[in-house]
């Protein structure tokens, strides 16, 4: 079978973004935008040359539409460019810790991960696509820039004229000199999981009383959820809801959170006899959300919970190297850290900046507010996993989620957290705004509003401690003197506009004093954002598209 080399003019926009290159299907279908970028990403890996004999990939996706066609294409110019052999999961299914799994396995090269996580699919939807370095983690920004620089310059691709592989046929084919491995995409994952977790534990605690549901929400999670919550762990059939990936994800938003997994908050908030545990997973299915009966744990205090509770799970049971938080992410694990005589490290946002933390061994579990959670099983956050880690903390302690988390707030004070999107809004606006608060900054230290005297307010910078790379202009921080923060962030992730994010956090040490509703809590903080950043007349909007 003969390579053909297909000339080709470059794009000028493929520059991966916090998580890998992401855009509109219509982008991604036009002829040569995705072979230009695959290109890019093995001519980069390989300089420029073959891949060296026996390189194997990992490929795979949430599903979504466009999955199997690209899969088609990069496995056949992965034949072209001289990969020796592609893992790729049943049905081009392969949630993105499980791919991270499956890299770290099978120490193969590397993976290519299709996905937009939890922007909407079908033919009007978002594509992407992700490349994952052999420690399982997304590519780090000097491999991305490459990546983008390459894809700016190459005039041709490479590829073999094949007919399409079977995806649903378990078991090896051959395509050319590659062989291309179907894979049950939940098998090694599920493994890793009953390694980690006392399933036994949590069999019992499923087999009495205690009910719960998961929304895979029509996304990669269906497969996972189903194999693990109720074939492994026995719950009762249903308990998995929109366990059926579909290319639209049945016309949803798949993220879960309050706004967008509705169905479940139904359920969750709804009639007197709701389950006693609910969660949702996104597209790819590396976020969560963990609700309670009637109660909602914000993914900052679930960082804080799990890692306080990391004694009781027999993966972790032996102690914990660290922890580590995105820089928006509220300060609730600091604590718990500080209590374990760990380190506690901030980071910038998105999960490829705890991978040199992770690799050093500096750190076990990660998080991030934006419903990321994780350990280093693996190199990505875990939606799965997190909820596997909350029926263990259950099973082993018998008290609901919310008593779990007033014991906890008594314990180590409350960091009331809430982060306000402003999504869709038009660039240059949402440059002004960050611009204002930018100009603002050297005026507020020392400055008082109400009961709030700010302390520092700075751009977030980060030296990352293991390789010394410096990453600038990573949110305006806005912090008080009694550990209150204001900080104001432009997105990395969006495909339309900007989207201005705001992350609220007031520390509570009385339990007393804690309110139930954290937006009435946060109303001061809200207030103060507000003046600083002239938001509502720059935006003309009256409110956030999404609180969480
Ligand atoms: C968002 C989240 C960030 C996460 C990323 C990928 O990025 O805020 O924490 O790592 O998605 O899931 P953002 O749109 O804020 O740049
Ligand atoms: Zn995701």
């Amino acid at each position: 079978m003969n390579a053909r080399t297909v000339a080709t003019t470059p794009f000028t926009d493929q520059k991966p973004g916090t998580s890998g290159l992401r855009k509109k299907v219509a982008v991604f279908t036009a002829p040569n935008y995705l072979e230009n970028f695959v290109q890019a990403v093995f001519d980069t890996i390989f300089d420029n040359a073959a891949a060296p004999a026996g390189t194997t990939l990992v490929l795979g996706g949430d599903g979504r539409y466009y999955n199997r066609e690209a899969i088609q294409v990069i496995l056949r110019m992965a034949a072209a460019n001289g990969f020796g052999k592609v893992l790729v999961g049943q049905g081009g299914i392969l949630s993105t810790p499980a791919a991270s799994c499956v890299i770290r396995k099978f120490k193969t090269f590397g993976g290519l991960i299709l996905s937009a996580s939890h922007n909407p699919g079908g033919p009007d939807g978002d594509f992407g696509i992700k490349y994952n370095t052999g420690n399982g983690g997304p590519a780090p920004e000097k491999i991305t820039d490459a990546i983008f620089a390459r894809s700016k310059a190459l005039t041709s691709y490479r590829i073999v004229d094949a007919a399409d592989i079977d995806l649903d046929r378990v078991g090896t084919q051959s395509l050319g000199d590659m062989a291309v491995e179907v894979i049950d995409p939940v098998a090694d994952y599920a493994e890793l999981m009953e390694s980690l977790f006392d399933f036994a534990a949590i069999r019992e605690l499923i087999a009495g009383d205690f009910r719960l549901c998961f929304d895979a929400m029509h996304a990669v999670t269906g497969p996972y959820a189903k194999e693990i919550i109720e074939r492994r762990l026995g719950a009762p059939a249903g308990t998995v809801i929109n366990g059926v990936p579909l290319e639209d994800f049945g016309g949803g938003h798949p993220d879960p959170n309050l706004t967008y997994a509705h169905e479940l908050v139904e359920i969750m908030f709804g009639a007197n006899d709701a389950p006693d545990f609910g969660a949702a997973s996104d597209g790819d299915g590396d976020r969560n959300m963990v609700l309670g009966r009637g109660f909602f744990v914000t993914p900052s205090d679930s960082l804080a919970v799990i890692a306080a509770n990391a004694a009781l799970v027999p993966g972790y049971a032996g102690g914990i190297a660290g922890i580590a938080r995105s820089m928006p992410t509220s300060a609730a694990a600091d604590r718990v850290a500080q209590k374990l005589g760990v380190p506690c490290y901030e980071t910038p946002t998105g999960w490829k900046f705890f991978g040199n933390l992770m690799d050093a061994g500096k750190v076990t579990f990660c998080g991030e507010e934006s419903f990321g959670t994780g350990s280093d099983h693996v190199r990505e956050k875990d939606g799965l996993w997190a909820v596997l880690f909350w029926l263990n903390i259950l099973a082993k302690r018998g008290l609901s989620v919310e008593h779990i988390l007033q014991l906890h707030w008594a314990e180590y004070g409350r960091n009331v957290y809430s982060r306000h999107d402003h999504e869709a809004l038009p660039t240059d606006i949402a440059n002004g705004i960050m611009e204002q608060v930018r100009a603002a900054g050297a005026t507020l230290p020392g400055k008082a509003f109400g009961n709030y005297r700010v302390k520092f307010c700075d751009d977030f910078s980060y030296t990352d401690p293991i390789d010394g790379s410096v990453s600038t202009g990573q949110g305006l921080r806005v912090g008080f003197e009694d550990g209150s923060r204001i900080v104001f962030r432009l997105s990395g992730t969006g495909t339309e506009g900007a989207t201005l994010r705001i992350y609220l956090e007031a520390f509570e040490a009385d339990p007393a004093r804690q309110m139930a509703d954290a937006q009435l809590s946060l109303a001061p903080l809200i207030a103060i954002a507000e003046e600083i950043s002239g938001l509502r007349a720059r935006s003309g909007r009256e409110r956030p598209t999404v609180i969480t």
